[in-house]
């Protein structure tokens, strides 16, 4: 995948202007400025389609999904199981291989209980490829977001496996030369972010993926950062889980899925347990559906899922190439105009990996929760604090930074303005 020499063009400065009219709350005015948002790291907005997406459904056909004979309920089951056609083929997966989530987290969670529960002998012969005990290792990255880190600090301590980092060097980008160590005979899944949330380079995953194959491990790819920003294909990829975030691609918060190879989940035993996940319960035991429905316990997100296949027929009109390639300029333009301040130091700045479109950094003798309240009052969203990513700023010696992340409606003025913004907290710090 290509993503800094993406060869479709960036989107002219109309283009950028026609897809802004589209996401209403970019007419905003923050402290008495136009919003500048660049904080769709953390959650991105909504077109108006996904909003009118979410309120048709809501307005003409809310009921509950797979449950319930009647119209309503029938035509809100095909709403939602269309809208989880339109995911997998976003990602390259099939349907019957997505499964909804609340959010990445719950995703990597209910595959992180699949793998504890499969140990304490639940989903029986079938799962045995899932069970873990002491000698057997999880293999993650001192780069992860916490959502990808405690959810396998927690496995290991309820199997006794054991935990592996692969460490980062100075610049912060993963030691490929210790993966190849770390990932061995006795590795049984390897997790690890596709794109970081902190530094915006594209990790190569084609090489951890094929080092962890070769040994026979199972491979979970976090996609909360890249399916949002370029062509993601797992199937071709052929990772065996993936998870994402609807809210950090154009749909609404709430909803996330699990991407999982068939013959996985069909062995996986369960996460949550409860109504809609079974065929046959007495009061000692269940039998369960078969996947997805297997993982969706409980009423589901039937409007939240409608707007997020809105969401993706949306990027997939503008086209991820694309967008692609508009956020890797915008990204070269943030790391290249912060690079250039005094004081400022953009972690992973020296890594020589494609980016997206999103920059942290840090200014010297500045606290970043400073630096933010001075953009906010210029009307510039940005993320403060450790995104999540605690182990990962440590390494790099910062406690904290400051977050721009990018997106298809951001233009060249507002990678400016933060520039411009960030040029003239630290005139004013200085100063004061
Ligand atoms: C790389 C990465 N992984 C996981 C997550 C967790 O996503 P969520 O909080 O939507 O579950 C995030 C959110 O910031 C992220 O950036």
């Amino acid at each position: 995948m290509s993503i800094g020499t993406a060869s479709p063009p960036a989107f002219s400065d109309e283009e950028v202007q026609r897809l802004r009219a589209d996401f209403p709350i970019l007419q905003t005015q923050v402290n008495g400025h136009p919003l500048v948002y660049l904080d769709s790291g953390a959650t991105s907005q909504r077109p108006l389609a996904v909003i009118d997406a979410e309120r048709a459904f809501t307005t003409t056909l809310n009921s509950a999904a797979h449950r319930g004979a009647h119209t309503l309920a029938a035509e809100a089951t095909l709403a939602f199981e269309d809208a989880r056609t339109a995911l997998a083929e976003f990602i390259g997966a099939d349907e019957d291989e997505v499964v909804w989530t609340s959010n990445a987290t719950e995703a990597i969670n209910l595959v992180a209980y699949a793998f504890s529960n499969a140990s304490i002998g639940r989903g029986g012969a079938e799962s045995a490829r899932l069970r873990l005990g002491p000698g057997d290792e999880i293999v993650t990255t001192e780069m992860e977001h916490h959502a990808n880190l405690i959810p396998w600090q927690e496995l290991a301590a309820r199997t006794g496996a054991t935990l592996r980092v692969i460490p980062l060097d100075d610049d912060g980008a993963l030691r490929m030369d210790a993966a190849a160590e770390l990932i061995g005979p006795r590795t049984r899944l390897v997790a690890f972010t596709h794109v970081s949330n902190v530094l915006g380079v594209v990790n190569p995953v084609e090489q951890l993926i094929a080092a962890a194959h070769a040994v026979g491990a199972l491979v979970l790819l976090d996609a909360c950062q890249s399916a949002p920003h370029v062509a993601l294909d797992v199937h071709a990829l052929d990772v065996d889980f993936a998870v994402l975030s609807g809210h950090k691609m154009l749909g609404p918060t709430g909803i996330g899925a699990l991407y999982g190879r068939r013959e996985l989940l069909e062995i996986m035993p369960p996460f949550l347990t409860g109504g809609s996940m079974i065929t046959t319960v007495t009061t000692t035991e269940a039998e369960y559906l078969p996947p997805p429905q297997r993982f969706e316990a409980g009423t589901q997100r039937v409007s939240q899922a409608v707007a997020l296949a809105e969401a993706v027929r949306y990027l997939q009109g503008v086209g991820m190439p694309r967008i692609a390639a508009h956020e890797a300029e915008l990204g070269a333009r943030l790391v290249d105009g912060l690079s250039a301040l005094d004081g400022v130091r953009v972690l992973g700045a020296g890594i020589d990996l494609p980016r997206v479109g999103l920059a942290s950094f840090d200014v010297a003798g500045i606290h970043s929760h400073d630096v933010g309240q001075f953009l906010d009052d210029a009307g510039i969203a940005v993320r403060v604090g450790h995104h999540c990513a605690q182990p990962l700023h440590r390494r790099l010696g910062v406690t904290a930074s400051t977050r721009a992340s990018t997106y298809l409606y951001n233009t060249a003025d507002e990678v400016d303005a933060v520039i411009d913004g960030v040029a003239r907290c630290i005139d004013f710090f200085r100063r004061a």
